[in-house]
């Protein structure tokens, strides 16, 4: 008998309110290892709020977080990265003025033990080279080893989103949460940046992803949970989320759900 993956991430009856507004309210679910899951829902839903509250940028009113069977409710999302749990942001954090390569070799070195200081100190060649090789190995997985040395605010808006992604995939995640990452791609860069996370949960990491293109998030996601109001209101694969009553009455007269 196969056991099943493991639960890499427990949401229990998550809630954050901002003054009187409940922006996220009793969100409880489960993401298993290897999945790729999808967080939809309209504008205003409490997605991003909710991928703040995981990953530590926010506090909640009330809930747990569970990574890995540890409880990081409280703590900081520069130690929740350290674990293992990293995040994009809705709009992409790049340094501009650097080239491709540099901004995926400073997110390696953040990485490293020590950090960028250590780094600074001039560690050992072989150390140089391990920096080296992945750098190498994450610009051809986003498949910008062509425009390395281009600075990053030369690129495509497309491509600073894949460049996005390849820094967070630079410190090697266990989860990597995406926040629209296919927002502003025409059709082609669509499709490029969902192979690229077939081929991120394929080398091993579990997506958890927020978007408002359904055509990709549908095609992608094994599971897709959505929200409306702050609330749950479905939670399934695909094609049952596709046909559930609630969802399509929240999405009724929205384009978007194409
Ligand atoms: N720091 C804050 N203070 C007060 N209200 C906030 C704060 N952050 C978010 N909100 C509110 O909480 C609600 C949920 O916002 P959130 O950004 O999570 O939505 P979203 O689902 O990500 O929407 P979008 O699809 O537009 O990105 C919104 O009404 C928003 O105005
Ligand atoms: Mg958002």
């Amino acid at each position: 008998m196969t056991r099943p993956p493991p639960i890499l991430l427990k949401v229990q009856n998550l809630g954050k309110r901002f003054g009187g507004f409940a922006a996220v309210s009793g969100l409880s679910f489960e993401l298993e290892a290897g999945r790729i899951m999808g967080l939809v829902g309209p504008n205003g839903a409490g997605k991003t709020t909710t991928f703040n509250l995981i990953s530590g940028f926010l506090k909640p009113t009330t809930g747990t977080v569970e990574f890995q069977s540890k409880n990081i409710t409280q703590m900081r999302p520069d130690d929740i990265s350290r674990k293992g749990l990293v995040r994009t942001f809705q709009l992409n954090k790049l340094f501009s003025n650097l080239t491709v390569e540099e901004n995926i070799r400073n997110g390696c070195h953040q990485f490293e033990k020590g950090g960028i200081k250590r780094f600074l100190m001039r560690p050992p060649i072989s150390e140089r080279r391990a920096l080296e090789d992945r750098a190498t190995k994450i610009l051809q997985m986003v498949k910008l080893e062509k425009l390395k040395g281009q600075r990053a605010e030369d690129l495509s808006y497309g491509d600073q989103k894949l460049l996005g992604i390849g820094i967070a995939l630079a410190t090697d995640p266990k989860l990597l949460m995406l926040d629209e990452p296919f927002a502003g791609m025409n059709n082609t860069e669509t499709e490029r940046c969902a192979s690229l996370i077939r081929q991120i949960v394929d080398n091993g990491t579990t997506i958890f992803l927020v978007d408002h293109n359904m055509r990709a998030i549908m095609g992608i996601c094994d599971q897709v949970i959505v929200l409306n109001f702050g609330e749950k209101i479905a939670e399934g694969e695909p094609q049952k989320i596709q046909s559930d009553p609630n969802v399509i009455a929240c999405y009724l007269g929205r384009k978007s759900y194409a």
